[in-house]
């Protein structure tokens, strides 16, 4: 196996597999998100486009010491899948083709997705592993039928094997785009991989589909990425397989809109000591997310993993007189006028010197598939860069994207995130042996 070197300034390079042929990405879910994230792929690849807001693609790193001037851009710091090798494949509930499904989504105007209606419309989904169960307010026209969980497991890695053949892939990553599933805690099926599979021969109704997608996945060694709050992978059961089978996984709830805002107002607060008494978020969106999170169950799952993040970024045990007795309340209302150009509304409630209050208003206008679309493609790279390298299990340097992000079990996640992406770019630095930039800056006054 040929490998990429690296220099070694400060510690021992990783060893890395080049990232060369063609790299498959596979999305359970042909919605907003990932019509959008493939629309934007090609319209930068034919030049129409820029990939704003994707840091394998515009981000830099700096290395060495400030006074040495070398920030190079990620991309060319470590081995990525380039976007001329990425080839897209989906599975989703209808058969609509990802032309179809970006015009129904309405995240992009026909002036963008006309110029690229024949690569879009040859991207056509898969038949889905679907449980009304898991997702009430959907009913699905294009999913398969089998005689357990365990037929249905099988015939996904049938699909992912024949993609992988059909497209010459030399690699391939999963990042779950399909909607929000109901809440749902580990079951004793969750508890080993031995449960869990004996489980998908018995159709344990606590197998939710997207298990289905990340059991094949990791049964095939594709790394997996969840962009919902789903438990997914978030169970012993599955971190078992990932381990046996040394892949990569990753979650949960890609970041965006007012989670987004929160993990980059609050670390600020914390900073200057200000209290918190309250923050007050609430949204209209209008697409078919937020129909689904319409749903008391789905919106459980979401609710879930947005109130985790000022938690953990302020801790209250450390700062009760600043945190102690805060109230957090976070609403998503369905409003179809709006379709996916979501609108936020966040009170916060704030205190200073002697106690006295202040207020925050922000009130964020997004686009939340603008948003994901990016995350979407710098996880499906960092997640293929990781597995080339040999990294396996939950991936906590891709914290930066998640809401609610996966940790070892008795870990805190870590939600700042300038501290994410602290943690982000020092990965990169140590898997090529670079140092380690601690932002300690003595060196300079000596
Ligand atoms: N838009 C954002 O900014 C954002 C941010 C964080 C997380 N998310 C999550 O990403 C996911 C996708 O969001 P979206 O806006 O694209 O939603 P969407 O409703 O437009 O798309 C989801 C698609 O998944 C399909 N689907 C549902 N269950 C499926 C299954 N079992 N197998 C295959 N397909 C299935 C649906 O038919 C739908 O086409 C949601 O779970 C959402 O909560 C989105």
């Amino acid at each position: 196996m040929s490998v990429t070197k690296s220099r070694s300034s400060a510690g021992k390079a990783a060893d890395i597999r080049p990232a060369t042929g063609k790299l498959g990405i596979l999305t359970p879910g042909l919605g907003a998100v990932a019509t959008t994230f493939i629309a934007g792929v090609e319209s930068i690849r034919r030049g129409r486009s820029k990939p704003i807001g994707s840091l394998t693609q515009m981000g830099t790193i700096r290395l060495g010491k400030r006074t040495e001037g070398r920030s190079p851009l990620i991309s060319e710091f470590v081995p990525l899948a380039k976007l001329d090798d990425i080839v897209f494949g989906g599975w989703d509930l209808f058969p609509d083709d990802a032309y179809q499904a970006a015009s129904e989504a309405g995240v992009l105007s026909k002036e963008h997705l006309e110029p690229l209606k024949d690569f879009l419309s040859s991207i056509k989904p898969m038949t889905a592993v679907f449980d009304q169960s898991y997702v009430k307010k959907l009913t699905a026209t294009h999913a398969k039928k089998g005689k357990n969980k365990a037929d249905l497991a099988a015939q996904v890695i049938d699909d992912i094997k024949s993609f992988k053949k059909t497209n010459n892939c030399d690699r391939l990553v999963m990042v779950w785009c399909g909607s929000t599933e109901s809440y749902r805690t580990p079951a004793p099926v969750h508890a080993s991989l031995a449960a869990f599979e004996k489980g998908l021969e018995e159709s344990d109704p606590e197998i939710a589909p997207s298990q289905i997608y990340a059991y094949a996945a990791l049964k095939c060694g594709v790394p997996y990425a969840n962009g919902a709050p789903n438990l997914t992978v978030d169970t012993p059961a599955l971190l078992e397989l990932a381990k046996e089978n040394g892949v990569p996984v990753g979650g949960k709830d890609f970041k965006t809109g007012q989670t987004l805002m929160k993990t980059i107002l609050a670390p600020g607060f914390k900073a200057r000591l200000l209290g918190l008494e309250g923050w007050y978020s609430t949204n209209i969106l209008g697409n078919r997310d937020g129909e689904v999170l319409d749903d008391p169950e789905s919106f459980k799952s979401k609710e879930v993993s947005k109130l985790g993040a000022l938690e953990h970024i302020l801790q209250p045990h450390l700062y009760p007189d600043l945190y102690g007795k805060m109230d957090h309340v976070v609403r998503i209302n369905y409003y179809p006028p709006r379709g996916d150009n979501k609108e936020g509304w966040d009170n916060i409630d704030i205190f200073g010197w002697m106690g006295y209050p202040m207020q925050i208003k922000v009130n964020f206008l997004c686009r939340d598939s603008i948003l994901a679309a990016p995350i979407v493609l710098d996880l499906a790279l960092f997640m293929d860069l990781a597995q080339r390298c040999g990294m396996s299990g939950i991936q906590e340097w891709l914290s930066f994207y998640w809401k609610s992000p996966q940790t070892a079990p008795g870990l805190y996640p870590e939600h700042d995130l300038f501290i994410q992406l602290m943690k982000l770019k020092n990965t990169l630095r140590y898997l090529r042996g670079e140092e380690l930039i601690t932002h300690l800056g003595a060196e300079y006054y000596d």
